[in-house]
């Protein structure tokens, strides 16, 4: 085959370009480079058994070209190694070569024979060549005796296949590492690493720009334990060995699994599928919130499941409460009582007339960094050697690796849903009863809470019946409203609509058995997934956690709500299903992705994104539900009337959306008064603002140099509109999105509800239109029709 190409090339000017292009496509395979051998474009060198190839090419929409190595039967090409990463081939000095040069070494030679690449080894003599072997190693060898003399596998690029090492010396710090492409273009040297860490136990670490980005927690023998097992486990094909000094990681399985380090820092395990012909992702890591290296600094701990995500560890209180407010964790958390034990003390290590230290468990977490290993028998020992030296902040037992200790701030500490460890941290004695008081306060704050509700519920009652006489007549027509609507849901002929329920297997072979492919987002409460039903329709599966703490009956009660609030633009609720601890929710499937990402977002919604979301109608109807469903049971949200009188109306949801739309617009929650002088709360300072003409101070700080002033004005303006104290001032939710979406003419605002010292009126208008939405299967959708 080889001299049929020579031939070729023989003759090239008499033969036309088209069989020039069909013989590379075709023939050009070789399977050794040599003395007399080269490389050249259009030809490729491929292991013995077909497996990977080598040759030349061009990224995606690059002028550049490179060499690289890749899978030979795989369709959709990715490329797993490049030479010359950082020299490419510029596209004027193309018909470059791969060959052996004088002194043995392999070199890329552009058209002009400069030298773009070398591999660079002292060899001397000129009887080597270069092989490509069947596991994706590019090898440099001698002839005669077959001693390697350079391996591509000991300069791993931005991707793993099973037989390369990543390896790191834990004396030198000296080792192999992924690093990713500048972009996706360019392969180039960009900024992340991934590796081994040199300090032992070793742990895997992404590195961005060279500082800690996200780290896997320490190896145990079998897996990572600092991997959220809520994840499926990313690691588990996967290990790590060590010898001597060294510790090494690698992926095992067959050839077609792949661990990418992406050019945007996110590490994806690929699996190639002969059958659908793609690479499905096994595994991702985009670190983002609490996953992000030391998000709440030092002695800080991070739940992504509370807001904010970050508080300080038991005993100790952040560094600079300022700062800390501000969301500025990066100064971490301070002890708040002086160790009995201190380290280093000159007058002994205890101070006798203090009781002596003891140890908080956090349970469920992510150990810190930097942990320090010791051979004990058990975790008594464990804790006595640490209790007994005062260097000692912290210790964890875990039957793997024996006693592991802390001796340094403890940093990358965060609260896992699933899993985690539990670990103990030393406490002066007076913080550990003040720790055990506060255990106990869940029970007396939820009495406080009660008698709070009490009270104000009381205070209110006294003074609705002060101001209003007619009061009494208006109450008996709530509850005739109130006794009509029950009968509405209870007698299913109402026209009230009713989610089917579904059988838990006909969820599993919908979600193909929830599999991480079918995953749309995830949010505290769940992961959703997308689904397709036997006949064909596509839904949208929410997936309760069992953290939710969602019970049965909540659950049911969620169901109801939701289907009393169906309406033609809301996400529509198909069904439930209920088995075992199972709890799901079906909905209809909203293909468009950047929604989802958006409503299962968990960090602080930016303005920005959410606006670049909006398209008329389904957006604000997903915004509308979550409005509703997610936030009406916050009394921030809730209109007067349906906060005093459980009144629940279109004119409710126009409220709650307009304290949304204030809140997404100011950066700041409605129910925080901290902000507000004379007034009581957002929507109160709002309209003292707007009154005094300033009413674009209200605005997120954050936005204050990428705002468009007229859709900030407007959404102020309609938010005010949505909250205004009467519900018949208030307009349809129709109007709401028409104003939002275009330039109208908008009424001015009325005096809002919840505002200053005002009182609270009754509203007949609520009542009215609530009996009249009786005969109608929605609430909020009786304009439209
Ligand atoms: C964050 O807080 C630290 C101290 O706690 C301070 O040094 C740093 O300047 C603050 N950063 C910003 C951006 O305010
Ligand atoms: C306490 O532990 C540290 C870290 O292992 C060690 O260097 C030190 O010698 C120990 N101190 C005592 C008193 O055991």
């Amino acid at each position: 085959m080889r001299d049929k190409i020579r031939e070729d090339k023989f003759s090239l000017t008499s033969i036309s370009l088209f069989y020039i292009f069909i013989s590379f496509q075709y023939c050009a395979a070789i399977d050794v480079i040599a003395q007399t051998q080269n490389l050249l474009e259009g030809e490729t060198l491929v292991s013995p058994s077909e497996i990977f190839e080598l040759g030349f090419f061009r990224p995606n929409g690059s002028t550049n070209q490179y060499i690289g190595i890749w899978h030979k039967n795989i369709r959709v090409r990715k490329i797993i190694w490049v030479a010359n990463r950082e020299n490419p081939i510029a596209v004027s000095h193309f018909s470059a070569s791969l060959s052996i040069g004088e002194d043995g070494n392999l070199k890329i030679l552009d058209g002009k024979q400069t030298i773009i690449w070398s591999t660079h080894v002292d060899i001397g003599i000129n009887k080597t060549v270069a092989l490509l072997l069947d596991n994706g190693n590019f090898v440099l060898k001698y002839n005669d005796s077959g001693v390697l003399l350079w391996e591509s596998f000991h300069f791993p690029g931005n991707t793993l296949i099973a037989d390369i090492l990543l390896s790191v010396n834990s004396k030198t710090g000296e080792g192999k590492f992924l690093t990713s492409w500048k972009s996706e273009d360019d392969p180039s040297i960009g900024d992340f690493t991934n590796g081994l860490a040199p300090s032992m136990p070793t742990q895997c670490y992404l590195w961005k720009s060279l500082k800690p980005y996200w780290r896997s927690g320490v190896w145990n023998g079998v897996n990572f334990i600092g991997v959220d097992g809520a994840i499926p486990s990313y690691f588990g094909k996967c290990s790590v060995t060590y010898t001597n000094e060294n510790a090494a990681m690698s992926l095992y399985g067959d050839n077609n699994i792949i661990l990418v380090l992406e050019a945007n820092g996110s590490l994806r395990k690929l699996r190639w599928d002969e059958n659908s012909m793609e690479w499905i992702v096994l595994f991702e890591i985009i670190p983002s919130s609490c996953q992000v290296y030391g998000t709440c600094g030092a002695f800080g701990i991070c739940d992504p499941k509370r807001s904010p995500i970050c508080n300080c560890l038991e005993g100790f209180e952040p560094e600079s409460r300022e700062q800390w407010s501000r969301g500025n964790y990066s100064g971490g958390c301070v002890r708040r009582v002086r160790l009995n034990c201190v380290a280093n003390s000159s007058s002994g290590s205890s101070l006798a007339k203090h009781k002596k230290d003891g140890f908080w468990k956090v349970g469920g977490v992510k150990l810190p960094d930097f942990p320090l290993v010791l051979d004990l028998e058990d975790e008594k020992q464990c804790q006595d050697w640490c209790l007994n030296n005062c260097s000692c902040w912290a210790y964890t037992y875990a039957y793997e690796l024996r006693c592991m200790f802390w001796t340094t701030d403890l940093v990358d500490i965060q609260k896992f849903t699933v899993s985690g460890m539990d670990l103990f941290l030393r406490l002066a004695h007076s913080e550990l009863d003040v720790a055990e008081d506060k255990k106990k306060t869940p029970v007396i704050l939820i009495v406080c809470i009660i008698s709070e509700f009490i009270t104000v519920g009381c205070l209110v009652y006294g003074f609705f019946r002060w101001k209003k006489k007619n009061q009494r007549v208006a109450r008996k027509e709530i509850r005739k409203a109130l006794e009509l609507e029950d009968s509405g849901v209870e007698g299913r002929g109402n026209g009230v609509w009713h989610p089917t329920p579904f059988e838990f297997n006909t969820i599993v072979l919908a979600t193909d058995n929830f599999s991480v492919t079918n995953k749309l987002g995830q949010g505290g409460f769940g992961i959703v997934y997308k689904g397709k039903l036997i006949d064909g329709q596509e839904v949208a599966v929410k997936r309760l956690s069992n953290t939710s703490g969602q019970g049965r009956e909540e659950f049911m009660n969620e169901i109801i709500l939701i289907s009393k609030l169906q309406h033609r633009n809301l996400v529509k609720l198909l069904g439930y299903c209920i088995e075992g601890d199972e709890k799901l929710l079906i909905y209809e499937h909203m293909p468009n992705k950047s929604l989802d990402t958006f409503l299962f977002a968990e960090g602080k919604w930016s303005f920005g994104s959410l606006w670049s979301s909006f398209v008329p109608w389904r957006p604000l109807a997903y915004l509308f539900l979550l409005a509703k469903v997610m936030l009406s049971c916050i009394l921030g949200y809730m209109s007067p009337e349906y906060a005093m009188g459980g009144i629940f109306s279109e004119k409710t949801d126009v409220f709650s959306f307009g304290v949304l739309l204030l809140e997404i617009v100011s950066g700041k929650k409605n129910t925080s008064p901290r902000f507000y002088e004379q007034s009581l709360n957002l929507v109160g300072y709002a309209w003292h603002l707007w009154n005094e003409g300033r009413i674009l101070e209200l605005m997120d700080q954050e936005l204050v140099h990428s705002f468009c002033k007229s859709e900030v004005l407007r959404c102020i303006h309609v938010g005010l509109l949505c909250v205004q104290n009467y519900s018949k001032d208030r307009p349809k939710m129709s109007v709401v999105v028409l104003m939002l979406s275009s330039e109208t003419d908008r009424p001015q605002p009325k005096e809002p509800a919840f505002a200053f010292e005002k009182p609270l009126e009754h509203d007949q208008h609520a009542v009215t239109s609530r009996l009249s939405s009786q005969n109608n299967s929605t609430w909020s959708d009786l304009e439209a029709r």
